[in-house]
């Protein structure tokens, strides 16, 4: 059997929580690889909105197993804090969820130092979500952190203890202060005491594979493929592999078991926090852009930067994850354009290229290409004879210039309003 990963190919909220949510009836397990708490996955039906941090997406169908792999980092927190809400809500998580043990914790320490950090960096800030990511990931790749495993030693306090020492000591030399810590840390040793009793902590590879054997799992991505580590536009990026590849090394899979590469995009683009943005809008379009696709932070609230689809950064996402299908989302928003852009190509000191430039502060000019808008409702498209025929020329195109096709075409936020293809 397979294992098929969605994946965001801009800067993150393309909609990969609404796909999952959609995608899960075909699976019976749904796995998280890698991010954490700065991930936001809204999900609406039934006039209900959800957004998840931490939970996989496939938690709202009754059948699914959900996987919190060892690649995601874990604030307990707000991973309890998701439960609540879930079970408030008549959700079941009880048995559902599977917690790896070799997922790194996220201390509350670890969230002042993205503070700190962030604060040091003045203008050049990353603009992070500031849920303690950054320092996480740091200590998972220096060897120095805490895994969910640890929860059930009996030295788990001296380890914590000696951890966030160390923390404090770092948190002193930036001169931040953590007077206001104790609530918080308090709350963290009862959401720890909650996971060891209330969630089941697995060698999630072992179980994975075990899985495997049975039917397909469904690999739910966080942020986007211009935010990794290695390929995003370095420093403005989080700190992890938000690729295809972060899949096998976040969840203990081989890369031959990866089956399909679902490659999740916006008609148009967005981003949240700072770094490159080549067709950003700073004009009246991208302001309705923002307001017809309410493009504010699922998880900090904060107004995103909106504007047109960029094939040249889209076609180097595909590159990178080899994304086997495209599913393009919230198309309805663009509905009362009179006109639609799309960058084929830059123009950087008059020189013409295809490729997305190592260099962030490269002066790059988008070379657009025009489409004439459809300037009609399609929310209640369910086929693809309801789109309108600007809107198929625009997705003919897109297919034209990446070689991959155009699979499914999402018109709104809810799970029915989605035309599969
Ligand atoms: P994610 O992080 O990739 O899961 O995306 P977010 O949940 O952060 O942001 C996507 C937003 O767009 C959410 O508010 C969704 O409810 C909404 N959304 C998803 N698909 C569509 C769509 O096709 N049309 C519209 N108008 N909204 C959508
Ligand atoms: P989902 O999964 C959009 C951005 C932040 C910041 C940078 C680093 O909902 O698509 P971090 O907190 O990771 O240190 O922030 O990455 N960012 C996201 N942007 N969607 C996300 O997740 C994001 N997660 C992080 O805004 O620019
Ligand atoms: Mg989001």
């Amino acid at each position: 059997m397979k294992i098929d990963v969605v994946i965001g190919l801009q800067w993150g909220d393309e909609g990969k929580g609404k796909i999952v949510d959609v995608l899960t009836p075909m699976y019976n397990v749904v796995a998280r690889f890698q991010g954490g708490p700065n991930a936001g996955h809204t999900l609406e039906f039934d006039g209900k909105k959800f957004v998840l941090h931490t939970i996989p997406s496939g938690i709202f169908r009754d059948k699914t197993t959900n996987i919190i792999g060892n690649g995601v980092v874990v604030d307990p927190t707000v991973l309890m804090g998701e439960v609540d809400n879930l079970n408030a809500a008549g959700v079941s998580t009880k048995g559902r969820i599977l917690l790896s043990k070799k997922a790194h914790l996220i201390l509350p320490t670890h969230r002042a130092l993205d503070a700190a950090q962030e604060t040091a960096k003045g203008g050049a800030k990353i603009g992070s979500t500031l849920k303690g990511i950054g320092p996480t990931y740091t200590d998972k790749t220096g060897r120095a952190g805490l895994r969910v495993g640890d929860v059930l030693h009996p030295d788990f306090d001296k380890k914590y203890g000696a951890l966030r020492q160390r923390h404090l000591a770092q948190l002193a030399q930036l001169s931040y202060p953590c007077s206001s810590l104790d609530d918080e840390e308090q709350r963290w040793r009862q959401s720890i005491d909650r996971l060891r009793t209330e969630l089941t902590i697995v060698d999630s590879e072992y179980e994975i594979n075990e899985l495997l054997k049975k039917g397909n799992i469904l690999a739910e991505g966080a942020q986007g493929s211009m935010l990794d580590v290695d390929f995003g536009s370095y420093p403005f990026v989080t700190s992890s592999s938000t690729v295809c590849a972060g899949a096998c090394t976040g969840l203990g899979v081989a890369p031959r078991r990866i089956g399909e590469v679902i490659g999740i995009f916006k008609a148009y683009c967005t981003r949240v926090g700072s770094g490159p943005f080549p067709t950003e809008l700073h004009d009246e379009v991208g302001e309705q852009m923002r307001r017809q696709g309410n493009e504010f932070g699922s998880t900090t609230g904060r107004p995103r930067r909106c504007g047109w689809l960029d094939l040249v950064a889209l076609r180097y996402s595909i590159m990178v994850s080899g994304a086997t299908q495209l599913f393009m989302m919230k198309a309805d928003v663009m509905d009362s354009f009179d006109a639609v852009k799309v960058a084929v190509g830059y123009s950087i000191n008059g020189v013409t290229t295809d490729r997305y430039p190592y260099d962030t502060d490269a002066p790059v000019k988008p070379i657009y290409r025009e489409f004439k808008g459809w300037k009609k409702p399609i929310s209640d498209s369910r086929s693809e004879k309801d789109l309108p025929q600007e809107l198929l020329d625009y997705v003919k195109f897109i297919e034209e210039q990446t070689g991959v096709p155009v699979k499914f075409i999402s018109v709104g936020p809810d799970r029915k309003e989605t035309v599969l293809r």
